[in-house]
């Protein structure tokens, strides 16, 4: 059996730059592995199956692990079915591309378990095909991605910190929160590193989060902001073992994937 990291994502700076035609938005984003992930195990067998640590992730084809081992068999005509076990640590429905990450991840693992036949450019190529997210986890951890998210610009590693992800329970679907995006406050000039145009609808559709938003403020962070279309936060400054009532806290860092290698 072969086990496989699958990172995490934030979005250190989210800019919305309008509405398209097809449904999608247009967007402007940098984008970072973390080292908060889920564990893929994987073994060759006659036929797909996926089991899973969380009892709430459906295991059925419309998860994007099958989904993927199914593109990629479709796409490369290598008839290669396994079965997927996923440890599963990144919370769901949080911005963070656990979803994301696992499919990438399924795209690496079988080209390399076949004898990776397939260009890493292909690859890519198929990925946009099962989430804007999907290509900017074939990426070496450091990517401005923009078209609906799926046109990756690698860019040279930042300098790593050790941060923390806050988590609190409440969940958001990813297409509620474009939906509900105000395209005019998304304006063109933003101060600052980090930011986060998908923060005031997610604020609107869950409205104990603007409070979550300034407790981390007073805790001592000098940076919190929301990581994609939420409910989570990247928090920055120094803060030892932040406590809050019902929310979920990951002391993480930045990685990155050396090229040819995936990420550990
Ligand atoms: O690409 P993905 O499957 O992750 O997108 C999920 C949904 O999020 C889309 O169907 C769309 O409603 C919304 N979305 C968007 N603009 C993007 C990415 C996603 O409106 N750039």
């Amino acid at each position: 059996m072969l086990r496989f990291f699958s990172p995490a994502k934030i979005n250190l700076f989210f800019r919305v730059l309008g509405a398209r035609p097809d449904g999608y938005h247009e967007v402007a984003t940098l984008m970072q592995t973390i080292n908060l992930g889920d564990t893929l195990f994987i073994e060759p067998a006659l036929q797909d199956s996926l089991t899973c640590t969380d009892p709430t992730l459906p295991c059925d084809h419309s998860n994007l692990i099958l989904k993927a081992a199914q593109l990629f068999r479709e796409k490369s005509k290598i008839r290669r079915a396994c079965k997927f076990h996923l440890a599963k640590h990144i919370p769901v429905e949080a911005g963070l591309g656990g979803g994301s990450s696992n499919a990438a991840t399924v795209l690496w693992a079988l080209n390399q378990m076949t004898g990776e036949k397939i260009e890493l450019k292909l690859l890519k190529k198929w990925a946009a095909a099962l989430g804007s997210d999907v290509p900017f986890f074939l990426s070496c951890g450091t990517a401005h991605c923009t078209g609906r998210g799926e046109l990756v610009h690698e860019k040279p590693p930042l300098k790593n910190q050790s941060f923390w992800i806050a988590k609190p329970k409440e969940k958001l679907s990813t297409p509620e929160v474009y939906k509900n995006v105000d395209l005019a406050q998304c304006t063109s000039v933003k101060q600052g590193d980090y930011f986060n145009d998908l923060e005031s609808s997610a604020f609107k559709l869950v409205p104990t989060l603007p409070a979550l938003k300034q407790q981390l403020l007073s805790l001592g962070f000098h940076t919190v902001v929301m990581t994609g279309s939420g409910t989570a936060f990247f928090c920055l400054g120094q803060v030892q073992n932040p406590m809050i009532d019902g929310v979920q806290f990951f002391n993480v860092e930045f990685i990155q994937r050396k090229e040819g290698a995936w990420y550990t």
